[in-house]
């Protein structure tokens, strides 16, 4: 039998989605804001840094072509999710389009967009619960080896990250979900934390520190990780979660129109914040990489740089800093709100921990009940109501992501597995086009024909951009994914099996339609 035989029926997907008729009552305003509570994060508040080590002032360019990557790949999810909606994300469509072997190969990618990211975010807050809260506000620091991973100077474990990300995996096991409410009151505190910034750095902005603009190149070569394309294949993490937008389809009001507005929205907002907000934090204390052995600049995360961060010359510079916007503004005289933007990130980024957890427990619960991973992680808690056996053990591997990697190089990671679901979207919605071209699409991409393969040559370039370690990351995860699938999962699929289940509710009961075993 082919690898590419066992297509998920769309009809089954679809009759999946209308037993679950959620209630339409979300607006285009509800959509972006749970999009912008998704997306604004770890990145533009702490990989700034990162971005500027690689980039320079070009930070500003590379956050414009990770943003637009983005927003053509959002306009494709915008699509399909409103065809298929259901949870599951990427791996349900691709298991409708291009058959249970594909769909496997992107829900392991999608563990690496979720968890990782969520390790990744772990750290960044820990950076921030660090300088602000502990050292500003409580006058101590912890010790070396406790405050980071091994790859910093004296680090040995990354405590506050580590206790972050099992604090939010008890949240979840035991049934928390961000309820709207909650969400916008998120938003409100982020954006105004950014908004202030705006308002403090751009009057000060000097142009003179954007020059020169591209110290490292536009292009810093493939696998290099640096100039403002390696930048945009970091700083692509500060989009990531958008694409949670996509999941709300089914309850959304007019998604033709809401659901492109709310993704697109979302994106087009977060695009013009992060362009502005790199340019004010460079514009007043400056950006420039700190160069290496033939002006090439020391890799983000690195040791080298750490060890060139811990020189007094160097010790204030944006790129070395943790806690990149705080560290702004109490460089140019504005303490106490440097420290009041150190608390908006405290209290905002467990919540984008907690979405990408909830979207990483889900996507496995789901490949659970298609027979692809024991059913035994699908079990839901009587009382919770919720996955916790999944939950506990993809929280305890963040917590360990987050204790011993550094926070661009997690970022990094999930970015590769984020770029191959992304261009997998972008595949299936072109595929569905040609497959299924009278299903009723309630929001059709406008332009397929090159906004999908703009999407996929996209992807492919900012993947090709990561360095060459974060990039090898996707096909030894890959490795290791066939193995348990040829392993495992393969002869244990509900689909291999002859099974199709109907219903993708958690507590629900299920219906099985019986199919031809392929
Ligand atoms: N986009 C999210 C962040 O930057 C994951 O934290």
């Amino acid at each position: 039998m082919s690898l590419f035989a066992r297509i998920k029926p769309l009809e089954a997907i679809i009759a999946t989605a209308e037993k679950k008729s959620l209630h339409r009552s979300l607006g285009a305003f509800q959509l972006m804001l749970f999009g912008i509570g998704c997306v604004i994060g770890t990145g533009i508040f702490v990989l700034t840094a990162a971005g500027a080590q690689k980039a320079g002032p070009g930070l500003m360019l590379a956050f414009a072509i990770a943003g637009a990557i983005c927003i053509v790949a959002a306009l494709c999810y915008a699509e399909i999710a409103a065809m298929i909606p259901v949870s599951g994300s990427a791996y349900t469509y691709t298991y409708a389009t291009m058959g249970e072997f594909l769909a496997w190969t992107v829900g392991w990618a999608l563990i690496l967009e979720y968890a990782v990211a969520a390790s990744a975010v772990s750290v960044g807050w820990s950076g921030y619960f660090s300088g602000t809260i502990l050292q500003e506000f409580l006058g101590v620091s912890l010790p070396a080896w406790l405050a980071a991973g091994p790859r910093a100077p004296g680090g040995l474990i990354n405590l506050p990250a580590l206790v972050i990300a099992l604090l939010v995996t008890w949240l979840l096991m035991i049934g928390t979900r961000e309820s709207a409410m909650f969400n916008a009151i998120l938003v409100v505190i982020k954006v105004t934390a950014l908004t202030v910034f705006l308002a403090l750095t751009l009057p000060q902005a000097e142009l003179a520190r954007f020059n020169p603009f591209l110290p490292a190149g536009l292009f810093g070569g493939f696998g290099s990780g640096v100039g403002a394309v390696g930048a945009a294949a970091t700083i692509f993490f500060a989009y990531v979660g958008f694409d949670a937008v996509s999941t709300a389809a089914e309850e959304t009001k007019n998604p033709q129109r809401n659901v492109p507005i709310g993704l697109v929205g979302s994106l087009l907002f977060c695009t013009v914040f992060y362009i502005l907000v790199a340019a004010g934090a460079i514009g007043t204390i400056g950006g420039q990489p700190i160069m290496g052995p033939g002006g090439v600049p020391f890799p983000a995360g690195s040791e080298a740089l750490a060890q060139q961060c811990a020189l007094p010359q160097y010790a204030q510079m944006l790129v070395c800093s943790d806690e990149a916007l705080a560290h702004v503004l109490r460089q140019i005289g504005f303490s106490q709100i440097g420290n009041m933007l150190g608390i908006a990130a405290f209290l905002a980024l467990p919540s984008v921990i907690l979405v990408l957890l909830f979207a990483q427990t889900r996507i496995f619960f789901v490949m659970s009940r298609d027979g692809l991973l024991p059913e035994t992680l699908s079990k839901v808690h009587p009382k919770w109501k919720t996955p916790y056996i999944v939950t506990a053990i993809t929280g305890a591997v963040v917590a360990l992501g987050a204790a011993f990697l550094p926070v661009g190089q997690l970022a990094d990671i999930s970015n590769g597995g984020t770029l191959y679901a992304f261009m997998m979207v972008a595949i299936a919605v072109m595929l569905l086009r040609r497959s299924h071209p009278d299903l009723k699409r309630s929001f059709r991409t406008p332009a397929l024909w090159l906004v999908g393969p703009a999407t996929v040559a996209g992807c492919v370039f900012l993947f090709l951009n990561l360095p060459y370690l974060a990039m090898a990351v996707l096909p030894v995860w890959g490795a290791i994914g066939l193995l348990v699938y040829f392993g495992y999962s393969r002869s244990r699929s509900s689909m291999g099996r002859g099974i199709v289940e109907v219903i993708d509710d958690i507590a629900g009961a299920e219906t099985a339609i019986p199919i031809d075993p392929q």
